[in-house]
């Protein structure tokens, strides 16, 4: 299952090691996820659901949908789609019981910053930049490496020169570390479960790696937390097999392994016509795109290419039922009438090894819902949002926004939302020189992209 030629991506992969699963000794590379490990030698089923024990696979590759969680080395509940393998790791199903084993207590170390980041993608990244350039910053985030979304992103981004439009987002992720790594302290595999007003901002974080709980105070904070994949309701949706499109991504562009030969995808947006061609790139079939809507909702750019690649595009259709044993084997998709109901006798038998579900996103309010920032359900920004002003502050003092969080958009508008918080957020601590003049380009930058 491993992708060994691509023609845009070299997996420069690391030692090869050893761990075992449920007993089993598998082989896997220093530097991938243990379900990353798992799904190259074939291992779909990760984790069972707590009441009908249904199996459950791989979806988001994110951390974001809990449906791989397993024990490792005794520790219950692990996220494997963000835990790297190590030599010699012993991962397991879990039990759901509680370890015997006595943990030590945990270090505990205090941090100070002028600015938090909270989420290392392209709106956190450019916020860093932007607010190092005046500040102390320190940058928390939950996975191995910064970049966010964009190091699975192996398209040329479109847009403005100064949003880097030409560049693929893989190569954008880079730039935007090296930058953010100039000025800025970085605390990776460390995720933030608690934000605390005490009369100043207040963080809990514990890196999953070393067990070290980080108190971080800080004058300003930062949520750029992202977004997670919709899931959509059809029968047998929990299948193994059933991915959310940016998990697929993460799996093929990231660490190099397929998540099937052959799959389907549904929605037409931009996210499932770029990931048909990317699946195509790695090696894969794509034996269609499903689309509910009239019309492909993506650019027609996206749509043409992938259409000269002989991909169907089936709209105003969507998925039935998903079926297979233990693992997709196969889908039912048919017709929608203008209700949105199935048209009887309008189903096709798609065969197929997986599916992947390119059906929106949901901002990631969780964490930025603890700070008593108002959150509002906006449907046209994503679901529930924190609201903020234009210059991307929270209903809360010193508390910001930037990106899917505040609300679903493109990598692009995420960069330069991060570029106003991170300015803004600095300039109410002290003042900077010509910030009317920065702020007001950054706005029309944003109001022009938007506009196209
Ligand atoms: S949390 Fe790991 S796949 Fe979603």
């Amino acid at each position: 299952m491993r992708i060994e030629e691509h023609p845009i991506l070299d997996f420069k992969r690391g030692r090869e090691i050893y761990f075992y699963y449920n007993g089993k000794k598998i082989r896997a590379y220093e530097g991938e996820t243990i379900a990353a490990a798992l799904h190259a030698t074939g291992v779909k089923v990760l984790s069972k659901s707590l009441k009908l024990e249904r199996q459950r696979g791989f979806f988001c590759g994110i951390g974001k949908c809990s449906s791989c969680l397993m024990k490792v080395d005794g520790v219950p509940n692990v996220r494997t789609c963000i835990t790297l393998v190590k030599d010699g790791m012993v991962v397991e199903d879990n039990d759901m019981e509680l370890p015997e084993k006595e943990y030590p207590r945990c270090k505990f170390e205090k941090m100070e910053c002028d600015i938090a980041i909270v989420g290392g993608g392209p709106a956190g990244l450019s916020a860093a930049i932007e607010a190092s350039q005046y500040a102390d910053v320190l940058i928390i985030d939950e996975n191995h490496q910064l970049g966010g979304q964009l190091i699975k992103q192996t398209h040329k981004f479109f847009g403005s020169k100064k949003q880097r439009a030409g560049t693929r987002g893989i190569e954008i992720a880079k730039i935007l570390e090296e930058e953010a790594r100039k000025n800025c302290r970085v605390l990776l595999n460390t995720s933030v479960i608690g934000y605390y007003d005490r009369g100043y901002h207040f963080l809990a974080a514990v890196n999953r790696v070393d067990g070290i709980i980080y108190e971080i105070k800080a004058k300003k904070i930062i949520f750029a937390t992202g977004a997670q994949e919709n899931m959509l309701v059809f029968e047998g949706n929990d299948l193994p097999g059933v991915y959310g499109a940016g998990g697929v991504q993460t799996l093929m562009n990231v660490y190099g392994v397929k998540p099937g030969e052959k799959g389907i995808i549904i929605g037409a947006g931009n996210v499932g016509l770029i990931l048909a061609y990317q699946l195509l790139q790695a090696g894969m079939e794509v034996a269609c795109i499903v689309e509910a809507l009239p019309k492909i909702g993506g650019y027609f750019v996206h749509a043409a290419k992938v259409r000269r690649c002989g991909i169907p595009i089936y709209t105003s259709h969507s998925i039935k039922e998903a079926y297979g044993n233990g693992s997709v084997e196969g889908a039912i998709i048919a017709k929608l009438d203008e209700n949105w109901k199935f048209i009887e006798g309008s189903e096709k038998d798609i065969k197929c090894d997986f599916i992947c579900l390119a059906v929106g996103l949901t901002p990631a309010i969780r964490l930025i819902a603890q700070t008593g920032a108002t959150i509002s359900f906006i449907n046209e920004a994503g679901g529930w949002i924190a609201l903020h002003n234009e210059y991307m502050e929270t209903t809360k003092e010193g508390i910001y926004v930037a990106g899917d969080l505040a609300n679903i958009e493109e990598a692009s508008t995420a960069m330069i939302e991060g570029r106003i918080a991170g300015l803004h957020a600095v300039h109410t601590i002290k003042q900077i020189p010509n910030f009317e003049e920065k702020i007001r380009e950054y706005m029309e930058e944003l109001e022009i992209f938007r506009q196209g």
